[in-house]
């Protein structure tokens, strides 16, 4: 049976295992997939183990996504520019190559969502890891524009150096914001997991408005209520951004698309 992992510290968080042996269900593939705990200073030890131990792929979570990268030989050009992998495969000449599906994950959420993103306004709040692994796959999309804003305005700048010669993206500070709505507003910062919200001014959202925040859980997240306040048209967590990445990664690996939805109903009902 081909053995797959996804590892992470902490992991037992992970629905990753739950995922991914559903899919493997639906698409009758014969595959063993687990969470491992790896220890702060042996994620190197730890891959070279699974590896060497004829492992074909591997998923990779909170803290370890910047190490995968260096541990990776080959790199798809989305990874190369995320700066980061969540997914790594054994290629048939025993290199390692590393790609990053959580952007492809969230653009098919949003899609899957009825959310229109071509020529379309976006606004991407926060520039952190989270924020970099979606921009390359939100400008494929061909938005008119792709406005980061950030706390730390410095580093949404440093975003948008990185990808402006991938579509039109300018970096604006919270301020500055909100003269118009935007068709999308994405919330990629880690103060949802806190139940914060970043201080954007509440003119960023209008009725026409469809909302995004990249964490998920049994109610709606601080962010999304915040958002239907503002009367946003739609808001969605990032249930099925999860989701969505692992199917791509279960793409790269088995070369099929596995179905999203069913396993993500299934999620849901978990969660509840
Ligand atoms: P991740 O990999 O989850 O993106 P990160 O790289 O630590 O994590 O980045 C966290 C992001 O959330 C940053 O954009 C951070 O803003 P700063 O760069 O100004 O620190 C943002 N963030 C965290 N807490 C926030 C808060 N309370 N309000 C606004 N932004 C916040």
């Amino acid at each position: 049976m081909d053995k797959y992992i996804v590892v992470g510290n902490p992991i037992s968080h992970s629905k990753s295992p739950f995922i991914h042996t559903l899919f493997a269900r639906q698409t009758s593939q014969n595959m063993d997939y687990r969470s491992q705990l790896v220890q702060l200073d042996g994620f190197v030890a730890a891959m070279n183990a699974f590896f060497n131990d004829g492992g074909k792929g591997c998923n990779i979570t909170v803290p370890f996504k910047e190490q995968a990268f260096e541990y990776a030989s080959q790199l798809t050009p989305r990874a190369r520019l995320a700066g980061a992998v969540n997914t790594l495969k054994r290629l048939d000449d025993g290199g390692i190559l590393g790609d990053n599906t959580d952007g492809e994950g969230l653009v098919q959420d949003l899609l899957q969502q009825q959310v229109e993103l071509k020529g379309k306004r976006i606004l991407l709040i926060g520039a952190g890891g989270a924020a970099r692994g979606v921009i390359l796959p939100l400008l494929a999309q061909q938005p008119q524009t792709v406005i980061i804003s950030n706390r730390t305005v410095t580093k949404a700048q440093q975003l948008a150096a990185l990808f402006a010669e991938y579509g039109d993206i300018k970096a604006q500070s919270f301020d500055a914001l909100g003269e118009q709505a935007f068709d999308v507003v994405i919330n990629s910062t880690s103060a949802s997991l806190s139940g914060e919200i970043p201080v954007v001014p509440t003119s960023i959202i209008d009725q026409h408005t469809s909302c995004y925040d990249m964490v998920y859980g049994s109610t709606a997240t601080a962010f999304n209520l915040w958002a239907q306040q503002q009367g946003a048209l739609k808001t969605i967590d990032g249930l099925g951004m999860l989701v969505g990445q692992a199917a791509e990664s279960f793409m790269l690996w088995r070369g099929l698309r596995p179905g999203a939805k069913q396993v993500q109903r299934e999620l849901r009902r978990l969660l509840q």
